[in-house]
């Protein structure tokens, strides 16, 4: 009998699938199939600072009547009620889940500074979220901010709600800092238990006969994976706090390779958007199947197999394979 199990953030899972936030795992019943399907955890889809914000803002708002102040912060956002049903139903809907399944909920916070909206962190691990995932969605566009400005932002937003909460807590970044691995420590060291890589930052395009710009998310390839089994794989051994991938992930070969760089577990969003839920389960039986023929007897046997950790010099061996890979391009 082959073992499946994986620990993350502290919590024994049955298998390394988890899911991913997105709008999906608005629904009890979506729920519940990637339970029955299989999925090992659930991260729920995200309570965003603007709509921790602007909660209070409104009610200031009504009770100093008429400020302005934040007129165009409020144009500027779409409204989030309707993607996960605000603040109050969040917590409720928490406390639903957890009755109905038997699998670890990670909550997500969705936020890019300190602020009172922070508090909410607290509210979900009283609701009874197994963990919280915090995902820090920034772009620095301000041209007088430094790097190192930038990083301190995060640094004291971890900070801020490691020291409101207990519970486990992970952070989920993108890819663009100067130097990851410096950064994936300083994140660590602000008490975060895990790390989950990367953000996959959504690329506006134009429309050129309107002149305007046109938002758009296109799901997931697999060919996203690379940059995350990099990551994880020049990670592994070098930091404490678990490491998770997202993006990329849409078969039980990325799921094996995920582990194979180091991840504790492989989450998917696109995938299930793509082939719909039960896919989870064909992707766990595939996985079973490889690793049988393989001879393989459990996951964690194979985590780490084939990071970085025995590279003395990453940045040679990096640029080494960097060479190699342009020159064998020689016609
Ligand atoms: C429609 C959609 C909505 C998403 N909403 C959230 C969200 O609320 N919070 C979050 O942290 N990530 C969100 N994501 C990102 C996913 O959780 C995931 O990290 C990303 O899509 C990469 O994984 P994938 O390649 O398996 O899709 C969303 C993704 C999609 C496609």
């Amino acid at each position: 009998m082959i073992d499946l199990s994986t620990s993350y953030l502290g919590l024994t899972l049955k298998n390394p699938l988890v899911v991913s936030a997105s709008p999906l795992n608005e629904k009890l019943d979506n729920l519940k199939l990637m339970e029955e399907k299989g999925a090992a955890a659930i991260v729920l889809h995200s309570l965003f600072e603007e709509q921790l914000t602007l909660e209070s803002i409104e009610l200031d708002t009504r009770l100093t009547q008429g400020t302005e102040s934040y007129a165009e912060a409020i144009t500027y956002l779409p409204d989030l009620n309707h993607y996960n049903l605000g603040p109050e139903n969040y917590l409720e809907y928490i406390q639903k889940a957890k009755k109905t399944l038997n699998i670890p909920l990670i909550a997500s916070l969705n936020g890019t500074s300190e602020g009172t909206w922070v508090k909410y962190a607290k509210q979900i691990e009283d609701a009874g979220a197994d963990a919280l995932e915090l995902n820090i969605y920034y772009l620095p566009t301000h041209f007088d901010n430094t790097g190192e400005m930038v990083e301190k932002n995060y640094i004291d937003l971890i900070k801020s709600v490691r020291s409101n909460t207990k519970f486990p807590l992970s952070v989920k970044v993108g890819p663009y800092f100067s130097s990851m691995g410096n950064m994936a420590k300083k994140i660590e060291a602000a008490g975060a238990n895990g790390l989950v890589l990367f953000n996959r930052f959504y690329q506006p395009d134009f429309d050129i006969e309107n002149l305007e710009v046109v938002p758009n998310l296109n799901l997931s390839r697999s060919e996203s994976l690379r940059l995350r089994l990099r990551w994880v794989a020049i990670l592994y051994n070098n930091i404490k706090a678990d490491l998770a991938i997202t993006g990329g992930i849409h078969s039980h070969v990325d799921v094996l390779k995920a582990m194979m760089a180091g991840a504790k577990v492989a989450m998917m969003a696109s995938v299930l958007f793509e082939k719909g839920i039960p896919y989870l389960e064909s992707m766990l039986n595939d996985l079973v199947t490889w690793m049988e023929e393989h001879e393989y007897q459990s996951i964690q046997q194979m985590q780490g197999s084939m990071s970085q950790k025995s590279v003395k010099e990453p940045e040679r061996f990096e640029r080494a394979n960097y060479v190699r890979v342009l020159s064998s391009y020689l016609l």
